[in-house]
């Protein structure tokens, strides 16, 4: 098992094999658009995103993405946003995405970030609730495509 990371802006992208096993995690949980390599490496290298993945054997199994945002009203200290949660049906309750959102909340104290958040239907409440998040405000949020 090996859990690497990745921030495409400060250390370098997944390789091209590991990415599209990403793609194919996203699309089976999301059903997100499946981008090219070029596409998503054009799309994301401005980001201050760091992407973390759970390999067993050559698989990339889970996943996990913490995105960094400077804060008007604290300073311009970060905030972390996580998105992309998600482990393949076959090896979820490993605690393999526990394992992920955990070395992001450590990446986010490491930053100096002041809160870590993040958005999930009612169906994940109780994970995120389980692992120490608690629900605060809303999310709204307007649909443009
Ligand atoms: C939610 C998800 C990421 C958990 O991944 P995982 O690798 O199986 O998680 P872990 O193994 O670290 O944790 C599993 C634990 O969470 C619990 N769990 C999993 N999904 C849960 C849910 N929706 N609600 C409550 N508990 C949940 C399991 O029962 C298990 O409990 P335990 O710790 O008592 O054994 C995975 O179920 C998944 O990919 N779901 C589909 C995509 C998705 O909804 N992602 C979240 C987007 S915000």
């Amino acid at each position: 098992m090996l859990v690497s990371k990745y921030n495409p802006k400060f250390d370098g992208c997944l390789h091209v094999q590991q990415y599209k096993q990403l793609s194919e995690l996203y699309l089976e949980n999301f059903n997100a658009p499946v981008l090219t390599y070029n596409e998503f490496v054009d799309r994301i290298n401005s980001d201050d995103v760091t992407i973390y993945t759970f390999e067993v054997g050559d698989k990339v199994v889970a996943t996990a993405s913490g995105y960094l945002y400077p804060s008007l009203l604290h300073g311009g200290q970060p905030r972390m946003q996580i998105e992309n949660v998600c482990t393949r049906k076959e090896h979820q309750g490993n605690g393999y995405a526990s394992h992920l959102i955990g070395l992001l909340i450590e990446l986010a104290e490491e930053k100096g970030c002041y809160k870590v958040s993040l958005s999930c239907s009612d169906k994940n409440l109780d994970f995120y609730q389980n692992r120490g998040f608690k629900q605060h405000e809303h999310t709204m949020r307007i649909d443009l495509v």
